[in-house]
Order: structure tokens, then sequence, then C-alpha cells
């Protein structure tokens, strides 16, 4: 099976967390591209969906579904029961890297407005500690500078991305090297720096479950609870 052979088989294991009638979370990347061509064929049995990006939302309405505005479902009272994101990395706390695709913030923004986050993945996602993906950090371009530095004093080589602007109009370092011994402490630390707008650590809001793709199959992982 190649990797996304593998991408497919997670992104279709997720559908049957999708209850009937409900609207559905959904990230943004190459594995949730599959989910959403799953969602499509049961676009009948959904109530729309809330997207984490401009790239999906197009591939959402190529898919006959509706996209539906985060505030509107908010504001009239409506759950989002759950959410589907894939990840760049996870750790068996379902701790995350997200952001190579660049949409870390309103991925951060919608699977905090859903009830259940489920990541879907390939094996070689799955690492036992974080950091060895650069890690993205949103960035206001006349923070640039400021925030750069400050990573650089933790000890990350940051490297703005070259010709990518967020669909929120920022810009992205990304950090390689970072050292990630507690990585719900890093997050809240580079989450508060002027200018930060999003850190691509989802580990204070951790997975709630992951689905696996190996040869082998699909694989549930529940988060491993860390000894205090
Ligand atoms: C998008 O900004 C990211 O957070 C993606 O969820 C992550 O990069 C995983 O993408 P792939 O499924 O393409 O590996």
């Amino acid at each position: 099976m190649d990797q996304n052979e593998l991408k497919r088989a997670a992104a279709r294991a997720a559908i049957e967390f999708i209850e009937t009638g409900t609207i559905v979370g959904v990230g943004s990347g190459s594995t949730v591209n599959f989910f959403i061509d799953e969602l499509g064929a049961i676009r009948g049995r959904i109530a729309g969906a809330v997207s984490s990006s401009e790239r999906s939302s197009d591939r959402l309405r190529a898919n006959g579904i509706e996209v539906l505005e985060l505030n509107t479902v908010l504001a009239t009272g409506r759950a989002i029961p759950v959410y589907v994101d894939g990840a760049d990395e996870i750790n068996r706390q379902l701790q995350m890297i997200k952001g190579g695709g660049g949409a870390l913030t309103r991925e951060k923004i919608v699977a905090a407005a859903c009830s259940r986050f489920v990541c879907i993945v390939d094996r070689s996602k799955v690492v036992d500690a974080l950091g060895s993906y650069p890690l993205p950090v949103e960035v206001v371009p006349m923070a640039r500078e400021l925030v750069a530095s400050r990573l650089r004093a933790l000890g990350g080589r940051p490297e703005q991305r070259a010709g990518f602007v967020t669909d929120n109009g920022n810009l992205i370092l990304d950090v390689a090297g970072l050292p990630m011994p507690d990585p719900a402490a890093l997050e809240a630390e580079i989450n508060q720096w002027p200018g930060v707008v999003t850190v691509g650590l989802f580990a204070r809001d951790a997975a709630d479950l992951a689905l696996v793709a190996s040869p082998g199959g699909v694989q549930r992982l529940d988060p491993v609870a860390v000894a205090a």
C-alpha cells in the first residue's frame, strides 16, 4: 500500500464517527481531502460542514456539501459533534504538530468549537516525541523578527515559509530543532507572545482519538495518560 492508500483508509474509517443529521467539522490537508471525498458519498446524511481552510471549502462544495459559517452555527445554538483532521506528527498522548499546510489557525478554531477531535493519519505520523517536524507558527508580518528572535532563544531555527500567505493574511515561520520536553507548556509560552497568531502545537487540546492506517489495517488509538 502506498501512502495515499493509507491516507484514504484512515479517512474512510472516520466516516463511522459521523452521526446522521449533524454538522461536521472538517480540517485541511491531503488526508482530509480523502475524507472530504468520502463525506461526499454520504452528503445526504449530513447537515453540512464547517471548514478550516479555503481549500477544504472548495473541495467540500465540489462534493455537493454545504459549507456553513462557524459563527452562524454557534450563534444558532447548533452543536458540531465531530472534527476530523490530519496531523504532521502525533504522539501517544495524541498531542500533535499541525500546520504543514498552513491552515493551523482556522484548524484550531474549528477544532475548539467541536466536541470531539478525530485525527486521521498514516502510521508515518506517529512518533514517540514531538519535534522532528518543523513547528509551524503563524505570525503577524510586522512581528516576524521579534518572534523569530524569541524562537531562536528557545533553541529553534525559524525560517519564513517562502511565498506563502495564510488564509488570514499572515506569514508562517517553520521552526526546526525546537526542544519539546513539555509540548503543552511550549504551546502556552509561544501562544502568548505579541504577534503570534497561532502555534501549530495542539497539545493543551489534544485529539480525542486517532485512526492510524498501516498496511495491516486501521488501528484506533486512544490517548495514553501521562504519569503526574
Ligand atoms: C494543514 O495545515 C495541516 O495541519 C494538516 O492537517 C497536516 O499538515 C496534515 O496534512 P497531510 O494530511 O497533508 O499530511
